[in-house]
């Protein structure tokens, strides 16, 4: 099978080039497997972490029916954005044109997460404007973003476009990273503004859209990939990435996105503290009986005998709750994967400190427990190291090169 690279840009052009996401793969590598497999179209592709949709968006062109679930409100709305036509665009830019410049009813709450960076009548447009795509009462955040339309999905990724464009004094040198204060104090800028920069990032959604038409839909679901509504015995294929073990915060990451979409405080932290890869600990987490393969057991307590600073309190606990996440979502995986299916995924070497994170065996040696077995792997040398973002790391190491490995596996049990 000759499988590309997944960290390598696709030939021709990418559709995510429209909004810049460091954690994806790209669609070349996705169609290298569906050719490599030969999968039939009546075949079945779940990505159960579809972070912007690639492993989706890539089924649909080739007319193959596809689930995509995450967790991040956020990146369903990406997802859903990638499978725009020009139809779509033209609808979201039509119904865009009729909002309001200078008066709004006010629906900001004092606690809105838009006030980190916004001054209050700027906030206040952002959130009417959200308002505005959306135009129904606000709903449980699941059946909001699974009822969302593409053209509704293309106007909010348009206004994310638009309110990290006006961030850029709370960027840090964490490219993932957003801080919540500067000294220069919160943006000011006119609606008038707003709305016009508004409308032309949907506009150039229109050099970037497909220009073939998606043979089918994909199903995009808010959802977990620790409990997903699919069916026993139900999916052929999945190919997918999980959540990096380098303690990328994938919440804050997206924190303007989810100020966008949610605005509430309290509910953005709630879905920050339900990613696999957070960097806060839950307070109910139960080191005590969880069991886990050799490998991961031994890289656990080389973590926990650490010299270093909170190794065997913080970070030891932050990396057992990650891999009991990966855990549960393995079991799930398996569950779902017909007898005769496949699991293709994508994961990242690390290290902690000085100590090398093998993920790729530690995932081999999980997914096997689930009753997988692996068919083959090809590792790429990678330049995207999510270990290379936290500066501090590189104290402990001078090897900065990351291995991509691709697992493919066949259900046997
Ligand atoms: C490495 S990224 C996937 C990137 C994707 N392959 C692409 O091309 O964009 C992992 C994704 O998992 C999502 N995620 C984290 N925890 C999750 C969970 N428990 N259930 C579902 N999705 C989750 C994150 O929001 C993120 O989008």
């Amino acid at each position: 099978m000759n499988i590309r690279n997944p960290k390598q840009k696709t030939t021709g052009g990418d559709n995510i080039a429209w909004y810049s996401y460091y954690a994806g793969f790209s669609s070349d590598f996705v169609n290298s497997i569906i050719d490599g497999l030969q999968m039939p179209c009546t075949s079945i592709i779940l990505d159960p972490w579809n972070g912007s949709g690639t492993t989706t968006l890539a089924a649909s062109l080739r007319g193959i029916s596809s689930i995509g679930i995450d967790l991040n409100p956020a990146m369903c709305v990406v997802a859903k954005s990638r499978i725009a036509t020009h139809f779509d665009i033209n609808t979201a830019e039509k119904k865009v044109k009729y909002a309001r410049v200078t008066s709004f009813k006010n629906t900001l709450t004092n606690d809105d997460y838009l006030l980190n960076w916004f001054e209050y009548p700027v906030a206040s447009y952002i959130r009417y404007l959200a308002n505005y795509i959306y135009g129904r009462q606000s709903k449980l955040i699941s059946d909001k973003i699974n009822e969302l339309s593409v053209h509704q999905c293309i106007s909010y990724l348009a206004l994310f476009k638009t309110v990290r464009g006006l961030l850029h004094s709370f960027k840090s040198s964490n490219p993932t990273w957003i801080k919540k204060k500067n000294d220069l104090g919160r943006v000011d800028v006119l609606n008038a503004s707003l709305k016009s920069i508004f409308i032309h990032n949907i506009k150039e959604f229109y050099n970037h859209c497909n220009v073939r038409k998606n043979e089918i839909e994909p199903i995009l679901l808010h959802g977990n990939s620790k409990k997903m509504m699919i069916d026993d015995n139900s999916i052929d294929y999945v190919i997918t990435s999980p959540p990096y073990c380098t303690r990328l915060d994938y919440g804050i990451a997206t924190s303007p996105e989810l100020a966008v979409l949610l605005g509430d405080t309290i509910e953005i932290d709630m879905i920050r503290r339900a990613l696999t890869g957070r960097t806060t600990i839950d307070r109910n987490l139960d080191t005590s009986e969880i069991f886990f393969p050799k490998v991961i057991l031994d890289f656990l307590k080389s973590v926990k005998a650490h010299s270093s600073r909170a190794s065997d309190t913080y970070y030891y606990k932050n990396l057992l709750q990650y891999f009991n996440d990966i855990k549960i979502s393995l079991n799930e995986i398996s569950r779902v994967v017909k007898k005769t299916g496949f699991f293709i995924c994508v994961v990242q070497d690390s290290f902690y400190k000085d100590i090398y994170c093998d993920l790729p065996k530690m995932m081999i040696s999980l997914a096997e427990y689930y009753g997988f077995s692996l068919n083959s792997q090809i590792h790429f040398e990678s330049r995207t190291n999510m270990a290379n973002i936290n500066t501090i790391s590189k104290n402990y190491r001078k090897n900065t090169h990351a291995t991509e490995s691709v697992l493919v596996f066949t259900k046997d049990k």
